[in-house]
């Protein structure tokens, strides 16, 4: 079994993930995949819908320090949250090369979700953890960073997007 990075605009992307019933041999692998997948493209988090698995499933890794501090969330949930993020870059795998500022993500969050040997676990941050944690939660949910731009945003993200794809195809 291999997965690809589902790239804008696969309309898996769109789509809601089902949460996790049962942590089996399936969920491990696909977790390790995702783990793997992450390292390689130099991402710190990846959802599963970005490989088209669509199962609420989430790694992530800030590497702070250039140490690995994997996290491998299951059914991840925000039961909490509070304040507005002080303006900051996001970039996606699914997005890649472009990179945004989101007005409108919250400070802080609390987040429940189930830990790869079955225990049920929270995180609460808010520092940019917490940025992180809302856009892999955001995919679950069928959404991507760029849907959160202004609409003025959106536009100028659209005419880049084709720009990047048209420099890609030369490449080629
Ligand atoms: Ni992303």
């Amino acid at each position: 079994m291999e997965h690809k990075i589902r790239v804008y605009s696969d309309s898996v992307l769109r789509r809601k993930a089902e949460a996790v019933k049962k942590i089996d041999d399936e969920i491990i692998s696909l977790l390790n995949e995702m783990k793997d997948i992450m390292y390689t493209h130099n991402g710190i988090g990846l959802a599963a819908e970005q490989i088209g698995v669509l199962k609420k499933l989430v790694v992530i890794d800030l590497r702070k320090d250039g140490n690995n501090d994997l996290i491998q969330l299951i059914n991840p949930e925000i039961i909490e949250s509070e304040g507005i993020y002080e303006e900051h870059e996001e970039g996606c795998l699914s997005v890649p090369g472009y990179y945004d500022v989101i007005k409108n993500r919250k400070k802080g969050v609390k987040v429940k979700y189930i830990d790869i040997d079955g225990n049920e676990r929270t995180i609460e941050t808010d520092d940019f953890l917490s940025v992180v944690l809302q856009h892999e939660i955001d995919h679950l949910n069928g959404i991507l960073f760029v849907d959160r731009l202004s609409p003025v945003k959106k536009a100028f993200f659209r005419k880049e997007w084709r720009k990047l794809q048209k420099e890609r195809k030369t490449a080629e």
